[in-house]
């Protein structure tokens, strides 16, 4: 075996490795670790088969390539990682539609079925990839919306239209590129550029009607394309390295894709043929839970709330939305450590659909170095719940919606919850009544052992560890473990 395809299948298994490792909280930071050096390995095999011709241009594309993704990694705000993601999956389509559109001008492209065949669905699929990407990143962005027309049955008549030219315009590169010319005619080349030019269409065609509460599942879909754009790109240039990573992303993103629909009790049908949903363009829904929807909401201030933190023995916090809107993950990490100084069980319960992309709450709080043990998912948590003293809501409000489990004519109906309203205390700390990302009033807020503490996150959490810290907690623990 040539040392090459050893670096190819190390790459492979490395990859595999990466992606188990991405599906558990502990592991995830070092699979993405392994994932890279994967990517790295597959990139000394190529070199090791092709040798270093044109090594400026590869050196070129690194430095620029590697500055561009390391600025926006180090840049992009919590917020805006779907978008990031977004791009990053476009890029993905850009490059296999590139590289096809690249092998269709060797002469290996004429006259050979398969790879013609794989050619046409690296450009379909990949266009379809990068222009959907783009929509997605504008509609997160806030940056375009849903034009009326669009919401109509009319768009279903119009992306079928796009569907069926491009189907014709393949059909025309295959018989030309089939008749058994040495290189691509002018007229395949012309219908070549047709299929692309009407794939980037229906890219957009097929995105822009998505509501943008729904778009993570489309981005996530579209992630799974651009594994599949990658793997028919492998096929073109004869490369299994790329048809097996490829085929691992796409089934990968297609599995995502599944599970995000199932925590959001969404199908995909609907998400991707059902039209907006009158969000907003941020992502969040038409607010219709306002204060006018509530009739019994206590509310209390931080140093109420900090009392009842004093004297509790386990408190679960838990993360939402609103905490990373607030960026409050550093000041929820110094008032937990206050808490388990003075002798409190803390941990935090995670729901997977919480915040607007997968992993976003095990991201934000990783990112202040909350230890892994801590967070402990849905099923785990929720029978602790009766036996935990106090619940803080940090901007949560879908998936602490008890509704979600007694109301039939909630639009959350079926969604699993965080069943919070089990625990002796609830405090949920927002800005004000307004509703999440469904749009629904939230019963939890009316319940007679849930209290409201109006006000940013973070300056919640700050107020409440400045009172506790008032009140005395944690300071002989402290000063122990600063003397030591
Ligand atoms: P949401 O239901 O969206 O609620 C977030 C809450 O945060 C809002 O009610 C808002 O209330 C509050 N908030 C915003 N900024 C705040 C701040 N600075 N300080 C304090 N609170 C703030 O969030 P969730 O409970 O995390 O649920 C996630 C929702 O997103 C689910 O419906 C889920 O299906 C959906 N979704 C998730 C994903 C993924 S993959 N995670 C993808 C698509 C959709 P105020 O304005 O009153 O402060």
């Amino acid at each position: 075996m040539s040392l090459h395809l050893l670096f190819d299948l190390g790459a492979v298994l490395l990859l595999a490795l990466g992606l188990k490792g991405l599906s558990r909280i502990r592991s995830a930071r070092g699979a993405n670790g392994l994932a890279a050096l994967a990517l790295a390995l597959a990139v000394v095999g190529l070199l090791l088969e092709q040798g270093l011709a044109g090594w400026t241009w590869m050196l070129a594309g690194l430095l620029v390539g590697g500055a561009a993704g390391a600025l926006l990694a180090y840049r992009v705000p919590m917020t805006a990682m779907p978008e990031a993601v977004a791009l990053f999956n476009g890029c993905g389509g850009m490059s296999s539609l590139l590289v096809a559109l690249g092998a269709a001008a060797l002469p290996s492209a004429a006259g050979d079925g398969l790879v013609l065949v794989s050619l046409l669905a690296s450009v379909l699929v990949g266009a379809i990839t990068f222009s959907g990407s783009l929509v997605a990143m504008a509609k997160l962005q806030g940056a375009l919306e849903t034009p009326a027309w669009m919401l109509k049955p009319l768009r279903h008549w119009l992306n079928g239209a796009l569907l069926l030219a491009t189907v014709a315009a393949s059909v025309l590169v295959l018989r030309q590129g089939l008749a058994g010319a040495e290189a691509l005619s002018l007229g395949s080349w012309l219908a070549l550029a047709a299929v692309t030019g009407l794939s980037l269409l229906l890219g957009i065609g097929l995105t822009l009607p998505i509501g943008g509460a729904d778009m993570p599942v489309v981005i996530s879909l579209l992630n799974s394309y651009s594994g599949v754009a990658a793997a028919a790109a492998g096929f073109v240039v004869g490369s299994q390295l790329l048809i097996v990573a490829g085929a691992m992303v796409g089934a990968a993103g297609l599995i995502l894709t599944q599970v995000m629909c199932t925590a959001m009790n969404r199908s995909l049908t609907s998400v991707l043929f059902g039209g907006a949903l009158g969000v907003t363009a941020a992502g969040g829904a038409a607010a219709e839970g306002d204060a006018a929807s509530y009739s019994r909401i206590t509310s209390c201030s931080p140093e109420e709330c900090a009392l009842a933190l004093e004297g509790a023995e386990r408190v679960v916090f838990v993360p939402g939305y609103g905490l990373a809107v607030a960026q409050a993950q550093h000041s929820l990490k110094e008032l937990a450590r206050l808490l388990e100084t003075h002798g409190i069980d803390v941990s935090y319960a995670i729901h997977p659909v919480a915040g607007r992309m997968p992993g976003h709450m095990n991201v934000l709080l990783a990112e202040a170095d909350v230890p892994y043990e801590q967070l402990v998912e849905m099923e785990a948590i929720n029978p602790d719940f009766p036996r935990t003293d106090v619940v803080i809501v940090l901007g949560a409000n879908d998936v602490v919606n008890p509704q979600a489990k007694s109301d039939p004519s909630s639009p959350l109906y079926g969604m699993p919850v965080l069943e919070v309203d089990q625990a002796r205390s609830v405090f949920v700390v927002k800005r004000s009544l307004g509703a999440g990302y469904a749009g629904i009033a939230n019963g939890l807020f009316e319940l007679p052992h849930t209290s409201m503490v109006f006000g940013d996150a973070k300056a919640v959490l700050q107020q409440l560890t400045a009172e506790l810290r008032s009140l005395g907690v944690g300071q002989r623990r402290e000063a122990a473990a600063s003397a030591r």
